[in-house]
Formats: structure tokens, sequence, C-alpha cells
């Protein structure tokens, strides 16, 4: 590999490299550009303080509900949600199952979903495998709630012989694929009651719950308080490799206890991982504001362009998702995210920076970008300087 003795800031677009301070790079660091990944909040990397805790956690085994560092989290978590009991998951997936398959104790029966939620579209179908749920969907509405007088109408006649029976509703929040809403706290004490009056559970898919409680400025208890049961993940703006929490009534986790093992997820000496999961309850749990406020500045940045061919409904980032509507004929959300991903000679030289930005192809119409604990201020404005650059390009 060319080895050589060039100064830390290198100037390349004028063909050459100029010297400042000596350091040893390779003719590829020279080119690298800078990769900000936007993807997903669970590109998520774990942080120092993290890695520490899990190499000292104390463990026993979980079997026997004696590991000390996951009844710790197991605990906390539940008096943070405002529940009597709760229980460490391997993923929000795995929460969101065991939870429909806890509440679900018959057979014969029905689950209300939204069209766009996470558990109808991304969960490979999982109750209907494993718990023959048939799901009963209702559209979603933009701002990521569920019509409550479409959700009553879902709802199946208790008395009615050949229909299934409505078991369960679950509701998203923050609504990922509405771009991170939060539900108001008004519409989910409305849909509690609704589930209350019809005898029916109400479970809430709360993978960003603590995004929307930073969002209303509230305890995250004041929004879990209208379900039955709520799961939580501590793998995306939290920042830990892996973990959900699904919290719930004393039954209803004992019951999950079961569930889960019967589905692989019986846990040993989990502390190493629920040591992470409490360091995050001390530490990335408190600044998800910042990710909501860079989120801003990010939909700011898009809308100064004024370009019809890239906006972006400023009303509807509430916390760390941003979709990036795409307009332009010839111009599909995937060539959009293949173009961020890239840097051309000439855009080099304009913006003086080599920046790929990785943003994600939601829909045919929008792009989602999501900030996160490893996203900077100086990754704000770089991915503004990008953004701008490639939307007057495409509008061009
Ligand atoms: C809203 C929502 N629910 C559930 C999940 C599933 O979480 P996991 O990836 O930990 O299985 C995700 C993951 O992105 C999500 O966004």
């Amino acid at each position: 590999m060319l080895k050589t003795l060039v100064k830390h800031c290198v100037r390349q677009n004028a063909g050459f490299i100029s010297c400042c301070c000596y350091r040893s790079v390779t003719s590829e660091d020279v080119n690298k550009p800078y990769v900000i990944d936007l993807r997903s909040d669970t590109a998520t990397k774990p942080t120092k303080e993290m890695r520490d805790a899990m190499a000292s956690a104390k463990v026993g085994d979980d079997c026997f509900k004696e590991d000390p560092t996951v009844n710790e989290l197991q605990s906390r978590v539940a008096k943070l949600l405002g529940t009597e009991d709760a229980l460490l998951m391997p993923s929000g997936c795995m929460a969101n199952l065991v939870a429909a398959l806890s509440h679900c104790q018959n057979k014969y029966c029905e689950v209300i979903l939204g069209d766009q939620s996470h558990m109808f579209l991304y969960e490979v179908g999982g109750m209907a495998q494993y718990g023959g749920l048939q799901t009963n969907i209702v559209k979603n509405l933009g701002d990521g709630t569920l019509d409550l007088d479409q959700i009553s109408s879902h709802i199946r006649p208790a008395d009615d012989r050949d229909q299934p029976q409505t078991e369960l509703i679950c509701l998203e929040n923050t609504q990922n694929q509405c771009g991170g809403r939060v539900l108001p706290l008004n519409y989910l004490k409305e849909a509690y009651s609704v589930a209350k009056k019809h005898n029916i559970k109400l479970h809430m898919d709360g993978a960003r719950v603590l995004n929307a409680a930073t969002h209303l400025g509230v305890p995250p208890s004041d929004v879990t308080q209208y379900c039955d049961s709520v799961m939580t993940s501590f793998s995306k703006g939290l920042a830990c490799p892996m973990g959900s929490v699904l919290a719930g009534s004393k039954d209803f986790i004992a019951r999950a206890f079961r569930v889960r093992k019967s589905l692989g997820g019986g846990l040993h000496q989990a502390g190493i991982l629920a040591a992470c999961m409490l360091v995050a309850l001390d530490t990335t749990a408190h600044r998800l504001h910042e990710d909501h406020q860079r989120a801003r500045m990010i939909a700011e940045g898009v809308i100064e362009v004024s370009s019809p061919a890239a906006n972006v409904d400023m009303d509807g980032v509430d916390t760390n998702i941003v979709m990036i509507d795409i307009n332009k004929e010839g111009v599909s959300t995937e060539d959009f995210c293949n173009r961020l991903a890239q840097v051309t000679e000439a855009e080099s030289v304009d913006l003086g920076e080599r920046i790929v930005t990785k943003m994600f192809p939601f829909t045919k119409k929008s792009v989602r970008l999501v900030t996160h604990n490893d996203i900077s201020d100086d990754d704000v404005r770089k991915t503004v300087k990008k953004l701008q650059y490639v939307i007057r390009e495409i509008s061009a």
C-alpha cells in the first residue's frame, strides 16, 4: 500500500495535496469520504460506558430469576413505565409477539392493527405463524393514529358464533412509518376506553416510547398508563446493541415468561446485556431531545432550498425521524439515496469536503432519515450541506 507523509487537512480539488501538519496516511485515506449513517437509529454503537458496564456486570442464571442485573433492569423499567412488572427481551419483534401471544390465550381470535404498523408490516406475520392469530387491519392516519370509530367498527360482536373474537388492539408510539409521530395523550386515553368498553386488551408497540415522552415533556408512565402492556426498545435511540423490555401486570408478565421460553427466548447470564441497558437508562435516555432538535435542523435545511423536488412537512417532525418527500420525474427515492451515498468530483470541489449520507428509500415517495446517539452537530451541518447540494442538482 502506498504510504505518504501528508498534511492532515488535504485539499484534493486543486489536484495536489497540501500540508499543514504531518501524519502517516495512505492514498486511500485521502479519498475516503466522511460517512454519516442516518438510515436508522438502530445504527448506533454502544458507548464506552456501556461496554465497560457489560465487561464488569454481575450475573446469574435468569432461568432461575437469579441474575441481579436483569432483575434490577426489569424493576427499574417497570417503575419507569408505571407497570407492576417487566421482562427483558432479546428484541422488539420478540417482545411484540410475546405480548400478542400472552394476551390472546384463546384460539379463534383476532388482533386489530394499523396498516402501517411495524407489527403488521415488518414482523414476518409472527402472530399468525406462532399463534394462529388473525389480524384485522385499520388504516393509519397521517398522524400515526387509528381512527377511533374505525377501531370500534372493526371490533367483532362478542355474541356472534361465526366471527373470530377481537382480543387485542395494538397501537405504535411513536409511529415509525408515519415519520416518528407521537400519539397525543388524550387520543391514547380515548383509545384505551374503547378497548375497556369492549373488554379488549391494548398493547403499545413503544419501541420509541421514550421519544414520545420526551416530545410531550412528560414522564414515560404518563404515556403508558393507557395500555395493558408496552414494549420498549433499547437498541434504537438508546444505543444498546440489542434488548427490549416488555412491561405489564404481574399476571401478564408471568404468562409472557412462559411464552418467551416457548419461542426460544429463555435467558441465562443476560446481566451482560442488562448492564448495558441500565447505563442507557442513566445516560442516552436523557439526551433524546438532542436527536429531535437535530432532526428538525436537517428538515429545515431541506425546506431552505425551496425546491418542489424535495420537501418535508415540518408539522410531521415530532421526534428523531424525518420523511423527505421526493417529487421529481425520473428520480426515484432509490436514485436519491444512491446519489446521497456517492461523492462526485465536481461536488468535492464545490463543497470542499467529501460527504456520504446514508438514508433509506422508505416508500416510492419518501426517503427516511433518523438521527441518533452517534450523530453530532457537525454531522448535521454536513448532512444539510450534502442534502442541499443534491436537491439543487436534481432540481436543475
Ligand atoms: C416501531 C418498531 N417496533 C418494533 C421494532 C422491532 O424491534 P427489533 O428490531 O428490536 O426487533 C422496530 C424496529 O425497528 C420498530 O421500529
